[in-house]
């Protein structure tokens, strides 16, 4: 799907930036007291959509949820600060980062704790797939976020290739 007749808008990243702080309670914790991962994927799914909707402007379904890097385990009683920004607008698909911390609230210090990249899709209000904005890159990291994302959607193309020649190989078999 792609813009026609009318030059697209284009945003920038610092427009989508949105932050999500949680503080980690007994319910979300295994039996070691430690926040359960899905539990925090869940968080990261909620504050990256909350970029893709400031990007796009309209509603938006999760694609996929990948490159989730669980660094350190966080505690009951931690405070969780989630940041997320748009790192690529496509066509009607957006690269979003997310990258989590934990305060330390007595000791006032913050730990990277995960960081994980989702891709959300633009759809109207009948689930109907809807072009996006396009992102323009400012900053120094915002270009390297931009270029980096644009390899991992050609990654992403040339595995999704390759499991479908596999399929189409497999039925010709049968
Ligand atoms: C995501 C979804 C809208 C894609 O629809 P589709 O008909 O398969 O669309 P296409 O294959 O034509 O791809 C559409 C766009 O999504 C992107 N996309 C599709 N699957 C993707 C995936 N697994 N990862 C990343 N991007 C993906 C494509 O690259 C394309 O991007 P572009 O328009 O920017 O070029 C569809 O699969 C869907 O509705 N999934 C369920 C979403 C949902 O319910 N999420 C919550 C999970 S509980």
């Amino acid at each position: 799907m792609e813009f026609s007749g009318h030059p697209r808008l284009v945003r920038n990243a610092a427009e989508s930036e949105s932050e999500m702080t949680e503080l980690v309670l007994p319910n979300d914790t295994n039996t070691l007291g430690n926040l359960l991962g899905g539990r925090l994927m869940h968080f990261i799914d909620l504050v990256g959509a909350m970029a893709a909707y400031r990007h796009g402007r309209t509603h938006v379904v999760t694609a996929s949820m990948e490159h989730i890097d669980f660094i350190a385990p966080v505690h009951v009683g931690d405070l969780l600060i989630l940041k997320s920004r748009v790192n690529r607008a496509f066509n009607t698909s957006m690269e979003v980062g997310v990258k989590v911390w934990v305060e330390n609230t007595i000791a006032g210090t913050h730990c990277h704790v995960g960081s994980a990249y989702l891709t959300f899709v633009a759809v109207d209000s009948q689930g109907r797939r809807v072009p996006v904005p396009a992102l323009r890159p400012e900053t120094e990291d915002e270009k390297r976020r931009y270029e980096d994302a644009g390899r991992r959607r050609e990654m992403r193309q040339l595995e999704l290739e390759r499991k479908r020649a596999a399929k189409a190989a497999e039925l010709a078999k049968a």
